[in-house]
C-alpha cells in the first residue's frame, strides 16, 4: 500500500503531519513522531511576541536592580536597550535554529519550521531566511492578525496577509505554506486569492487558545486548549469547498482524533492532515494507529494509493454540491426527506 503524498512540493511518506505544538518542540519528541509514521513535522512556532516578552521582563528586572537601563554601563559603544533586545532575539533564534538542525540530523521526513511575527514586522523575512539557512525543508507562516484589533481597517489587515506571503515566498527558495484562521469576512475568495501569492500550501485552520471563566473565583482562566472530534466539521467543509479552487495544496488542521477523520479530509481533497490535540492525549504511537485504520479502510475499498480517492467527496466532484453550502438547520436537505430535526 502506498501512502505517500506530495504536499507543497515535498514528498511525505504518509499524509499525517505532526502539527505545530509543544509536541514538536524537541528533537526527542520529533524523532518519536517520525518513528511512528508522521509524514512530516511542523515545528512549534517561533514567536516574535515571546522574544518581546522576554525583553520586557529583562528590562523590568534590570530597572528594579540597577535603576534606569539607559545608564547601564557595559562597553560604552552601543545603546544597552538595543543591545539586549538584539541579544535576546539572537538567543531565541539560535535555539530555534539548533532545533531545526537537530531535527534534520535525526529524522528523514520533511521538517517544516513555523513563524509567527507581528503585523508590520520585518522579522517575517529575517526569520524565514535564517530558517532556510538552518536547513528547514519548508516554512509555515502562522499568520493571525486578530479581528479583535479595532485600530486598523479590515482592508489594511487583509493586505498584509498578501504582502507578507508575497515577500517571504520571494525571499526564500523552500516552499512556504500559510496557516490561517477561519476569521475572514469573505473566506472562500480570500483563501483562493491567497493561494495565488506564490505560496505552496494553505493550512485550514489554526485553532486558538480561548479564555474561560472560573465562576467561583470570578476570574478568567485559560481553557479549551484541546480540540474535540466535533471541531472537524469546519475544516472538513472548507477543505471540500476549496479543493480544486486553489492554486496550491491544502492541509487540514483541527479536530482530527481518529483514522476516520483522516480519511474524510483526504476524501474532501486534502493533500495532508495535521494533528496536535490527539498527540497530547494519546502520544506519538497514535499516528501509527491512525495509519493502520487508513490502510485497513483502503484495503476494504481496494484503493492502492491516496490519489485513488483524494477529493472524491470534494464539492466539485459531489453529486450534490449544494449540501456544502447549506447553513440553516432546515427540515429537508437536498430535497430528500431523510433528515428530521
Ligand atoms: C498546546 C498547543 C500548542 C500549539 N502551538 C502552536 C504553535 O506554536 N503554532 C501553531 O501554528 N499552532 C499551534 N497550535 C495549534 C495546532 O497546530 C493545531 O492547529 C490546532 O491545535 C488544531 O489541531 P488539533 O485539533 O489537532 O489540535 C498549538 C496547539 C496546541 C494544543
Amino acid at each position: 500500500m502506498d501512502l505517500t503524498t506530495n504536499y507543497m512540493g515535498l514528498t511525505l511518506p504518509t499524509p499525517i503531519i505532526a502539527g505545530s505544538s509543544g509536541m514538536t518542540s524537541s528533537v526527542k519528541q520529533i524523532k518519536a513522531l517520525a518513528d511512528n509514521g508522521a509524514g512530516a513535522v511542523v515545528l512549534k512556532s517561533i514567536f516574535e511576541e515571546e522574544v518581546m516578552h522576554e525583553y520586557a521582563d529583562f528590562i523590568q528586572t534590570a530597572k528594579t536592580e540597577y535603576g534606569d537601563p539607559q545608564y547601564f554601563d557595559y562597553d560604552g559603544q552601543r545603546n544597552p536597550i538595543e543591545y539586549y533586545d538584539y541579544m535576546i532575539r539572537e538567543e531565541n533564534l539560535k535555539k530555534y535554529i539548533e532545533l531545526v538542525e537537530g531535527c534534520k540530523a535525526s529524522v528523514k521526513i520533511p521538517v517544516i519550521a513555523s513563524i509567527n511575527c507581528f503585523f508590520y514586522s520585518v522579522e517575517w523575512l529575517s526569520y524565514a531566511a535564517n530558517l532556510q539557512r538552518a536547513g528547514a525543508d519548508g516554512l509555515e507562516l502562522n499568520m493571525f492578525f486578530p479581528p479583535t484589533d479595532f485600530k486598523h481597517f479590515r482592508e489594511e489587515k487583509e493586505a498584509l496577509y498578501f504582502k507578507i506571503a508575497e515577500q517571504v515566498t520571494q525571499a526564500v527558495s523552500i516552499p512556504v505554506a500559510l496557516k490561517i484562521s477561519p476569521y475572514f469576512t469573505d473566506l472562500g475568495p480570500m483563501i483562493q486569492r491567497l493561494s495565488k501569492t506564490g505560496i505552496k500550501g494553505i493550512v485550514l485552520f489554526n485553532r486558538f487558545f480561548s479564555p474561560d471563566f472560573d465562576i467561583d473565583k470570578l476570574e478568567v482562566k485559560p481553557s479549551f486548549v484541546f480540540s474535540t472530534p466535533s471541531d472537524l466539521a469546519l475544516s472538513l467543509r472548507w477543505i471540500a469547498v476549496m479543493a480544486n479552487k486553489v492554486d496550491c495544496h491544502l492541509a487540514a488542521s483541527t479536530g482530527v482524533h481518529d483514522a476516520a477523520a483522516v480519511i474524510k479530509l483526504l476524501l474532501a481533497g486534502a493533500h495532508a492532515v495535521q494533528v496536535a490535540s490527539c498527540l497530547y492525549k494519546n502520544g506519538p504511537t497514535f499516528i501509527r494507529e491512525m495509519l493502520g485504520g487508513l490502510e485497513a479502510w483502503m484495503t476494504g475499498k481496494r484503493y492502492r494509493d491516496l490519489a485513488d480517492f483524494r477529493g472524491k467527496l470534494s464539492q466539485e466532484r459531489s453529486a450534490d454540491p449544494a449540501i456544502y453550502e447549506r447553513a440553516q438547520f432546515m427540515r429537508y436537505f437536498g430535497g430528500k426527506r431523510n433528515v428530521r430535526l
